[in-house]
């Protein structure tokens, strides 16, 4: 069965942004294990939104890159409703890697501290120092996290499902054309 696969674009694009955003999600998650009120913390955490930021705007070209060119056609033997909600999915992968590194980075612009660029070049904040509105982002940043995560999985099992048991050559859309075909 003739199946078409993703360009070279995509598939780069795809793989070294879901490398990158699972390592910062353990970093994320690492912060989280530093005292508050130690100097390392601010060391640690202003190297997490300066890799948050890198990833951001990489996630923009992909974005970008995405909307100028449609995804190849889903072969005919996928269920409709199974190609929507691969769709929906897909967008709302999008969506969540947007909201992920933005929430962190208009959160960090609504404290004192706004961003010191790899610990060495200060971005002060465009914003005023407000803990409200610190929070309503900072808790945005957290709950995209977890509703991200719960969507990789999916995502990754839906694909494994393609890989294993449908065994229709769809995973293989994704995979670098020096892997044999699956
Ligand atoms: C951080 C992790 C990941 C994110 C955010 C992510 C996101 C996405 C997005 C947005 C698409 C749609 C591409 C488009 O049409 O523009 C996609 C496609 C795909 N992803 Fe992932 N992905 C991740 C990890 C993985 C992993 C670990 C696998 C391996 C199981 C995987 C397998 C695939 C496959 C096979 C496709 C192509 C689906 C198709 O043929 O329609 N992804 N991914
Ligand atoms: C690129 C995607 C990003 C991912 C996947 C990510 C992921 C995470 C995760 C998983 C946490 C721990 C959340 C928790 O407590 O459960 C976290 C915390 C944090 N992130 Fe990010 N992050 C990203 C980008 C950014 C950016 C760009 C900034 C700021 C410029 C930022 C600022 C922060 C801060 C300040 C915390 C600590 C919050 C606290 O402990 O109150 N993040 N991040």
């Amino acid at each position: 069965m003739m199946v078409q696969q993703y360009t070279r674009t995509a598939i780069w694009l795809h793989w070294s942004i879901a490398i990158l955003l699972l390592s910062q999600f353990a970093f994320g998650w690492y912060l989280q294990e530093i005292p508050r009120g130690v100097p390392e913390r601010s060391y640690f955490v202003n190297l997490h939104k300066s890799t948050g930021i890198l990833i951001g705007l990489l996630i923009l070209v992909r974005l970008g890159w995405r909307l100028a060119h449609k995804p190849p056609p889903l072969p005919d033997t996928i269920p409709r409703f199974q190609q929507r909600i691969a769709s929906a999915t897909h967008i709302l992968l999008y969506v969540l890697m947007i909201v992920m590194p933005l929430s962190g980075y208009i959160a960090s612009n609504f404290s004192k501290w706004g961003v010191k660029f790899f610990n060495v070049i200060t971005f002060p904040p465009w914003g005023f120092e407000d803990k409200f509105i610190y929070a309503v982002f900072n808790q945005t940043h957290k709950v995209a996290s977890w509703l991200l995560l719960v969507l990789i999985i999916l995502h990754v099992l839906a694909g494994l499902k393609h890989l294993f048991i449908d065994r229709d050559r769809v995973f293989s859309r994704m995979l670098p054309r020096c892997f044999p075909e699956r």
